[in-house]
């Protein structure tokens, strides 16, 4: 049983150990990756969608992938029975949320289907039950929004799929309180994640914040025929050994989502533009491998290294500029104080799988060296509509280079050594 204690306001206060049971709302492709993890840290999921039928289907999906590491050796096949069993299906809303600690909102990216969501839940639990949203773009400020609690809201973004990638970057919306944020940091940890912690409420929170510009730069040099996709993919494939390049991954994965984070972004921040290249192929219907046509074409729908690419043209795009901008756009986060140096690292190594946090690296070629490059590139692209304010350097940058905080070379930059 849960047990709950009185604090020095005679509130009804959920402590972090007695969490027993957590609510998942939605059961889609996120919703359900989110239930496995739950469950197989001992924690029982209410898991609640709009038809049984959905939840039948994904719940029967969870045993499949759980076979399927049993299969490899990943997981004791006698706990897959157990783990399944803790996950209880819901249809109803008000059901799904008796008897649960904790909730956790995954349904679809649409601002005002989420607000009802918050609004509706928020009415049904106790008090002190924080309820955590998803959302990979929509600003958590709007959804607290209208809300009697606010300060029980909290992003909890997981990273897709969230069997893989343990990251999870829990976010503050302006109202959020410490006391949430910390509840949450316990309770992921406690759920096997690798949280890191994003102080501000801004579009793409850290890892995506990083990598939507990185990925904004090479787009615009496609869009304005500098670059060929290829050229950009033959590079990243062939000289950084990423299977999939930039574009090829951004096909598999389709294009829709992250053409709607770039215009949440653009949005929010003006000088952030999403190129045409982007608009013109979600106008025309092309999502990438699914619809047989993206950045390149898929007659069987099903992804394979596009023929274009060569070890040949890999020479054409300097890797190490998309690296630069990443660099720049960190420096920023840390600057803005939206995250610690080591926790915009540890976002972009754990979610987006890189060797080496992109803030060590700057330390690594040097400060200087870093601005210095910035600054030719600027000089080159800056004229491309949005791209000057991208590479225009960091404050934070001339500031450690003012310092002689020029990194490994000085025995301090972003780190010390
Ligand atoms: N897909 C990703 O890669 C990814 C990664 C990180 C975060 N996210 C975020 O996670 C959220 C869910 O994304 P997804 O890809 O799982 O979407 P999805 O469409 O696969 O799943 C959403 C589920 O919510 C259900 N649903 C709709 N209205 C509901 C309601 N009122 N109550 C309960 N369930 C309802 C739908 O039936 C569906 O099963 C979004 O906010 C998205 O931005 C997605």
């Amino acid at each position: 049983m849960c047990s709950l204690l009185v604090n020095d306001l005679g509130l009804m206060k959920v402590d972090v150990k007695d969490v027993e049971t957590v609510t998942v709302l939605g059961a889609g492709h996120m919703g359900l990756g989110i239930a496995q993890v739950i469950a197989m840290s001992g924690y029982r999921v209410n898991l609640m969608d709009l038809s049984r039928e959905i939840l039948d289907r994904n719940i029967g999906r969870i045993r499949y992938i759980l076979t399927r590491y049993a299969e490899k050796g990943e997981f004791p096949r006698d706990k897959i029975e157990p783990t399944i069993g803790r996950i209880k299906p819901f249809t109803d809303l008000r059901e799904s949320v008796r008897n649960s600690q904790y909730v956790i909102e995954t349904v679809p990216e649409d601002l005002s289907l989420k607000k009802r969501v918050f609004k509706e839940v928020e009415k049904l639990v106790p008090e002190d039950v924080i309820i955590s949203t998803n959302t990979s773009a929509l600003p958590i400020t709007e959804i607290q929004e209208g809300m009697e609690k606010p300060q029980k809201v909290v992003g909890t973004h997981f990273f897709n799929p969230p069997q893989r990638i343990k990251l999870v970057e829990i976010v503050y919306g302006a109202k959020t309180s410490d006391e949430t944020v910390n509840f949450t940091l316990e309770l992921m940890k406690r759920m096997d994640r690798d949280p890191v912690v994003c102080k501000k409420d801004v579009p793409g929170f850290l890892a995506n914040r990083t990598v939507i510009v990185m990925l904004n730069f090479v787009s615009w040099l496609v869009s304005e025929g500098i670059f060929t996709p290829a050229e950009i993919d033959s590079a990243f494939h062939y000289k950084l050994g990423q299977p999939m390049g930039t574009f090829g991954l951004n096909d598999f994965l389709g294009l829709k989502t992250t053409y709607q984070v770039q215009k949440f972004m653009a949005q929010r921040e003006p000088t952030f533009k999403v190129p045409p290249i982007w608009e013109n192929l979600v106008k025309a219907g092309h999502n990438g491998v699914d619809t047989g046509k993206g950045f390149y074409e898929y007659p069987d729908k099903v992804w394979r290294k596009p023929q274009s690419w060569s070890e040949k043209i890999a020479d054409k795009y300097d890797t190490t500029w998309s690296l630069l901008v990443g660099i720049n756009r960190m420096a920023q986060i840390v600057n803005d104080g939206v995250a610690t140096v080591e926790e915009v690292d540890k976002a972009v190594k754990i979610g987006y799988l890189m060797p080496v946090g992109l803030l060590e690296l700057a330390d690594q070629m040097g400060i200087d060296n870093v601005v210095e490059r910035l600054e030719e590139l600027k000089k080159r692209f800056g004229k491309i509509d949005n791209l000057s304010h991208i590479l225009e350097p960091n404050p934070l940058l001339r500031e450690k280079i003012k310092k002689g905080e020029l990194g490994l070379k000085a025995k301090k930059g972003f780190y010390k050594y």
